[in-house]
């Protein structure tokens, strides 16, 4: 990480905003046993009724939190909201998600995300909503983001490589994020589907939306946004036939907090190899070993132009490698792809 001023600056002011009350919450979470009301008091610096203070925004935030006489204060209940006290106990990260900036309701996490990188954020550095009012998807699409269900999230990333390799890390969080997924729920059929999905049973679980600024040479950051649908038990009509979500697909609940730690526990390890090497290579297999389209016949919607061939496999360079019905062989850098019909 390229640790600059205005990355100090940054800093000083997320502490900042990172108040008090998160603080203490995070003291609590991490400790099993009774917190004397006390001992709060000296490590935080304040007077008790300061700390009653705290404790009651804490309450009214939803967690429980006993008050014992003699003991002081132990916090019983969690919320399953996905907030830094409740991810950082499954977080087994080096730098990423050591700071998480929880929102209830946010526009879009990447346009909160660019705004703190474009202020210093240093790399690892993470925007959460518990909804979005203007969920971006790619192409211009809207991601549908209703609140206390899923998860919503922007991974601030500062990879020195230039920019031409930025799109290989779709690939790579999508690789990170299916490696989650099965550890969460290992009998979830999840495939991989070029550039920037993950589809179960045919319908979009999860979608990626990497945006970046930089310079030819220089990339400055990428902002990296994440939609999975988690607990939403209903699917909005219009996308009935096309979207699911990790409840209706295993009949379960999961937690929020512990699938945000475990995509970021699998994408560590993959982002400083990627950061070391030329291209995807080392990963290829695991991609392949999941890819939706391999040996599929698709059409590629590129805007200005529909290709259409077999998918022979994955390129180093993140490309789809398409096999046209002429025998040309193409690498496709971008597109919508689409199963042909029979595929389905
Ligand atoms: C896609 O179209 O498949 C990409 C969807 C990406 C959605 C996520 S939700 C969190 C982040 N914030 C946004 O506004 N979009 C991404």
């Amino acid at each position: 990480m390229v640790y600059n001023f205005a990355t100090k600056v940054f800093t000083a002011r997320f502490r900042r905003m990172h108040d008090l009350t998160t603080h203490i919450l995070n003291r609590l979470a991490d400790e099993k046993n009774f917190l004397s009301g006390e001992r709060l008091c000296q490590e935080f610096g304040i007077t008790r009724s300061a700390v009653w203070k705290h404790i009651r925004l804490i309450r009214r935030d939803g967690y429980q939190i006993e008050a014992v006489t003699g003991r002081g204060y132990r916090l019983s209940a969690m919320t399953g909201r996905p907030v830094e006290a409740e991810v950082l106990p499954f977080l087994k990260c080096r730098y990423l998600g050591k700071q998480i900036d929880y929102h209830p309701i946010a526009t879009s996490t990447n346009l909160l995300a660019k705004a703190m990188a474009v202020a210093g954020a240093p790399e690892g550095c993470i925007v959460v909503a518990d909804a979005q009012s203007g969920g971006k998807g790619r192409m211009g699409r809207v991601w549908h983001s209703p609140p206390g269900v899923n998860l919503y999230c922007s991974l601030i990333l500062r990879p020195a490589v230039p920019s031409i390799r930025v799109p290989q890390l779709t690939l790579l969080l999508a690789a990170a994020i299916h490696r989650a997924l099965l550890e969460l729920s290992p009998e979830l059929e999840a495939m991989i589907k070029w550039p920037n999905d993950i589809l179960v049973n045919g319908k979009k679980l999860c979608g990626v939306l990497c945006e970046m600024q930089s310079e030819p040479d220089l990339t400055h950051f990428v902002v990296a946004g994440i939609g999975i649908n988690v607990n939403q038990s209903e699917i909005s009509p219009e996308l009935k036939g096309s979207a699911t979500s990790l409840i209706l697909e295993r009949g379960e609940l999961f937690s929020r907090p512990s699938l945000l730690a475990l995509i970021l526990n699998h994408f560590e390890p993959l982002y400083d190899e990627w950061l070391l090497q030329d291209d995807l290579t080392f990963v290829l297999p695991a991609l392949e070993s999941c890819a939706l389209l391999q040996s599929k016949e698709v059409t590629i919607d590129q805007r200005n132009r529909i290709l259409s061939g077999t998918v022979t496999g994955i390129a180093k360079g993140g490309e789809l490698k398409l096999r046209c019905a002429d025998g040309e062989a193409l690498l496709v850098s971008s597109g919508e792809a689409h199963l042909r019909k029979q595929e389905l």
